[in-house]
């Protein structure tokens, strides 16, 4: 959701805040906006729409000068997307600049106050509510800004990353977090603002995290000033070294960053076995684990929190926990499980995964966990997120950043995390027995390699792609593990084709879904040799004399789906546990397809987030 940018120092503000909103494209916004310090002025440029409007607006503007510069994408919450109600906004003197990223939730009741005292308003926005509440603080104490900005969220309530711009002060920058991320890049006689490290890696690795409730203020020629927001303790900043390259973060000669990533898959899963996985010694390692292994063994059950495609990968673990590690699980949407008043005590285990660390539902089922006492275990990718910090222990999927807003890589690499976590744990309790577990060890060992050999299909999925791309339905149907697989096909589709599109467990297809097919209708069915075959095909010759048109993806040799299908793909065999890891590949690279034919943007699909961080 919203993306900050911020910059303070020698170089032009303005090529360095558009390239870094640019870089922050696909967190997922409606519209986007620039202010500008020009040494006499504070300048502001703000669009519905791209950056790409926005620089065409700024172009003939003043707002294209300055060493001193913020700028935001917004994805609305409230107040529609519009020009007015972009970032970022001024105060009623136009002596402050604000972006924000979060929700103010108790706006109203301060919107009445100011108005009351003679504040104008001219979006429909919380976020010019709290400019305006730092101004009303200046106007009547007699305090500096990073006090007024502190005294003024002291008095809101909600979610923000914020970046304050005063122009009487015009060496510094303020900044504040509480629930949403913000970095502060650290360079030579120069700082950087950001929502992660993306905008500002290629001038600097030097960066400070700030954390819950942290606010700072940014001067020229001095170490950034951290305090705690509440009791205005001084925090010493941590400056971290980031292991980030800027080839991660560009589409290295892909079309879309998408495509780039469902292809880095076999190289995001070999980074997640490194040093975890040692087949030879017949061992995984996961320090998380290792530290918490009581913890692990005496609990009554798992409970995993997460949304999306996260929780897709959640449900794969579902089966893998009780098949291996026979620990009963229960896959909990994240923003269901913090409002249903569940039942949890201090020997239950929640596992949350995310790939940003940062989704605000997830964070609350942290919360409502630990107060229950609870152990929460976070499978993260994004190091050093708000998730990562707020659990008890955790393990990185290390996919390496995601950018397109379709996950991919993150649900493999997450499956791959949980799958590792499952067979330690199962060895651990004796619930596998050695030659298994070694045989489960150098299966997933040829993982990567077999994923390489389904992306050579790619031309064939293509051509699939181009026989179904003008579908209004389609159904994906799976069973067993590959049931989850077909939430998630399921939901590639839907994400960047807008194509509607329904995941079923195959034989539940009879009590409703059934009805739907005709000649029109593609069904997308997983029906590997692995798991329920026969079962499957008896599903698939239902479809069939319904008239149904049937894509499987069936195991490599397989002639029995063929003789009954318009197209099938073919992925290696492997084992059961395991058959997500390739059979979610044909149907991302499915999905990719039909979104580019239909010309749909693929990495910013319409209304998405990357990280959605409000409720
Ligand atoms: C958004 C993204 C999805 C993601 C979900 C959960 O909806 O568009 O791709 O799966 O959030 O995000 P998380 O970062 O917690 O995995």
């Amino acid at each position: 959701m919203c993306g900050i940018v911020g910059y303070i120092g020698q170089r032009d503000a303005y090529d360095i805040v558009i390239k870094g909103l640019q870089r922050l494209e696909y967190r997922g916004y409606d519209s986007a906006g620039i202010a500008m310090y020009d040494g006499m002025n504070l300048n502001i440029c703000k669009t519905k729409g791209k950056v790409s409007d926005l620089e065409k607006k700024a172009k003939n503007s003043n707002t294209v000068f300055g060493k001193v510069g913020i700028g935001h994408t917004r994805w609305a919450t409230h107040g529609e997307p519009n020009d007015q109600n972009s970032h970022p906004h001024f105060s009623n003197s136009g002596r402050l600049a604000i972006i924000h990223n979060g929700i103010i939730e108790n706006y109203d009741a301060i919107k009445i106050l100011l108005q009351n005292r003679g504040f104008r308003f001219h979006s429909d926005t919380d976020t010019e509510v709290l400019v305006n509440l730092i101004e009303d603080v200046l106007n009547n104490e007699d305090v500096k800004l990073g006090k007024a900005v502190q005294i003024a969220l002291n008095q809101v309530v909600g979610a923000y990353a914020i970046a304050v711009f005063d122009k009487e002060k015009p060496n510094e920058i303020v900044v504040a977090r509480l629930g949403s991320p913000l970095a502060i890049g650290v360079g030579e006689d120069e700082f950087f603002i950001a929502s992660d490290a993306s905008p500002f890696i290629e001038y600097t690795n030097s960066a400070i995290y700030l954390e819950e409730g942290e606010m700072g203020v940014i001067r020229l020629g001095r170490k950034p000033r951290i305090r705690k927001i509440q009791d205005d303790k001084l925090v010493d900043p941590y400056i971290q070294e980031l292991q980030l390259s800027i080839d991660q973060i560009e589409k290295g000669g892909y079309e879309h960053f998408m495509l780039k990533e469902i292809y880095e898959q076999p190289t995001a899963i070999r980074d997640t076995f490194r040093g975890r996985m040692l087949v030879d010694e017949g061992l995984i390692r996961m320090a998380g684990i290792d530290d918490n292994i009581q913890k692990f063994l005496n609990v009554n059950r798992i409970i995993i929190a997460a949304c999306g495609t996260s929780w897709h990968a959640g449900l794969v673990a579902e089966y893998i926990f009780e098949d291996i590690a026979r620990i009963p699980v229960e896959v909990e949407y994240a923003s269901e499980f913090r409002y249903r008043n569940p039942v949890i005590n201090s020997n239950d285990l929640l596992i949350v995964i995310s790939q940003s660390g940062e989704t605000a539902d997830t964070m609350a089922a942290i919360k409502l966990a630990k107060e229950n006492n609870a152990f929460v275990f976070g499978v993260c990718n994004v190091v050093g997120s708000s998730i990562s910090r707020e659990t008890n222990g955790g393990a990185y999927t290390h996919a390496g950043p995601e950018i397109g807003v379709a996950s991919t890589k993150a649900f493999t690499t997450q499956i791959t995390v949980l799958s590792l976590i499952a067979l330690k744990l199962g060895r651990a309790k004796g619930t596998i027995d050695n030659s298994h577990f070694h045989m489960y060890l150098n299966e997933m060992a040829t993982i990567p390699g077999k994923i390489e050999r389904v992306l050579k299909e790619n031309n064939h999925i293509e051509q699939v792609a181009k026989s179904i791309k003008d579908a209004k339905n389609c159904l994906y149907l799976g069973r067993g593990y590959n049931f989850p697989v077909a939430l998630e096909g399921a939901l590639k589709l839907k994400e960047i084709s807008y194509i509607h599109a329904e995941g079923y467990p195959a034989a539940e297809m009879k009590h409703g879904p059934i009805a739907l097919i005709d000649e029109e209708m593609p069904v997308v069915v997983i029906a590997t040799r692995k798991g329920h075959y026969q079962k499957v095909v008896s599903n698939i010759q239902e479809i069939k004399s319904r008239k149904g048109r049937i894509i499987a993806i069936v195991s490599e040799g397989d002639t029995t789906v063929k003789e009954l299908a318009e197209h099938v793909i073919e992925v290696p065999e492997t084992i059961e546990a395991l058959t997500p890891l390739l059979t979610t590949i044909p149907l991302q690279l499915l999905s990719y397809h039909i979104a580019v034919m239909l010309g749909k943007n693929v990495d910013q699909p319409r209304n998405l987030a990357k990280s959605v961080t409000v409720e």
